[in-house]
């Protein structure tokens, strides 16, 4: 399995499964001096852990990190940056049930036919699990690129959505309730719904959209490594996503070039930004912006047909502590996976600078 790693200069190797001792990372190619903010990094932590409110699963982690290596009072040494986040609140019991049987719509019966391993305790790497160690890296490289602000936020859950544009939104406002929607008639809606969806025992999903600001002109690179195609493998590389758009999106498949072209100011910036602040895999000083979309997550606690491993459809039960709606714990994992393309493609723009 070889797909553990992330980024070409900054880039972090994740190791780990939900029910095993530990989860963790190491992050190579992070420069010195840099100087860190732990208590940043322990909250971003706090916003994706379990247990924050009554509307995600209620497992129980602390999701304290502990740095290993690659910190010395208080700052990179430019050396790998090893972390590791005890698992403390495993209850593999809950899993007892689907040992045999593959749940609809998750990664169980994929892993097993692949690997021929079949880690039924929560899902083993392939649960979101995992994406703690992306949330302490994204810590680290949003305090390297300081200047640069991400700022993701629930824009919809179901058939709820923000009826504004992100301009019109207060950022500030956004870790003002537990779904992470900064308007708060919308965010009001969207509980109520999660609330209702919990008690049925069903999944809901929902979209979160991310903002990056303050980004200078010139990341990203023209071929196969446009920045939208990195942000785009960044964000459907977390489970659960089912769909990338940045710009106008599907919405510019129904426009007239007209109609879509971003004109510009005599200094470079334009009038609009449809195009997401990137031209040509090139980002152009304007806003990055982007949406991701989320499933309504697989374990519902309902009866449902699955398949077992001898081949038969058996009726199963969902069991144990799920999350009814991924959408508000994704929120700081979006902005993670968005931090580490934006750190990795300064470096590689630093690198392939004429300036020497
Ligand atoms: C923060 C987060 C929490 C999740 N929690 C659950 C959960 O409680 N139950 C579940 O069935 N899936 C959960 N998922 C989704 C599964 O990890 C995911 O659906 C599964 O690995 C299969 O991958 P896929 O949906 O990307 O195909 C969660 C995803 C995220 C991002």
């Amino acid at each position: 399995m070889a797909g553990n790693s992330f980024g070409k200069l900054f880039k972090l190797t994740t190791y780990g499964e939900s029910h095993g001792k530990a989860i963790g990372g190491i992050i190579d190619g992070c420069p010195s001096g840099i100087k860190l903010d732990f208590d940043a990094i322990q909250n971003e932590l706090n916003r994706r852990k379990p247990g924050q409110s009554k509307i995600v699963t209620q497992r129980k982690e602390p999701d304290t990190v502990e740095f290993y290596s690659g910190v010395f009072e208080g700052e990179t040494t430019g050396t790998p940056i090893g972390f590791v986040i005890h698992n403390t609140n495993q209850k593999s019991k809950d899993y007892t049930h689907i040992k045999d049987v593959y749940r609809p719509s998750h990664a169980d019966y994929t892993y097993d036919k692949k690997y021929g391993v079949r880690d039924y305790r929560g899902g083993g790497r392939s649960s979101a699990r995992e994406t703690a160690s992306r949330v302490v890296a994204g810590a680290i490289a949003k305090q390297m690129v300081s200047n640069i602000k991400i700022n993701a936020f629930t824009s919809s859950v179901g058939e709820i959505f923000i009826d504004k544009p992100y301009q019109d939104l207060d950022f500030n406002k956004i870790e003002s309730n537990v779904i992470r929607c900064p308007d708060e008639a919308t965010a009001e809606k969207m509980i109520a719904k999660v609330e209702e969806i919990k008690k049925q025992g069903d999944t809901i999903g929902g979209t979160i959209t991310c903002v990056i600001q303050n980004v200078p002109v010139g990341l990203g690179e023209p071929v196969f490594d446009k920045l939208h195609a990195e942000l785009g493998k960044a964000m459907l590389s977390i489970n659960a996503v089912k769909g990338f758009e940045y710009g106008s999106g599907f919405c510019g498949a129904k426009m007239k070039g007209s109609e879509h072209n971003d004109l510009f100011n005599v200094n470079g910036t334009t009038k609009t930004n449809l195009s997401g602040g990137i031209q040509g895999g090139i980002s152009n000083g304007m806003d990055i912006y982007f949406r991701v979309a989320f499933k309504p997550v697989a374990t519902v606690i309902q009866k449902q047909d699955a398949l077992n491993s001898t081949g038969e459809i058996v009726e199963m039960q969902g069991k144990g502590r799920h999350d009814p709606c991924v959408v508000p714990r994704a929120v700081p994992i979006v902005e993670a996976m968005a931090a580490l393309v934006i750190a990795d493609n300064m470096l590689l723009r630093r690198q392939e600078s004429k300036e020497w």
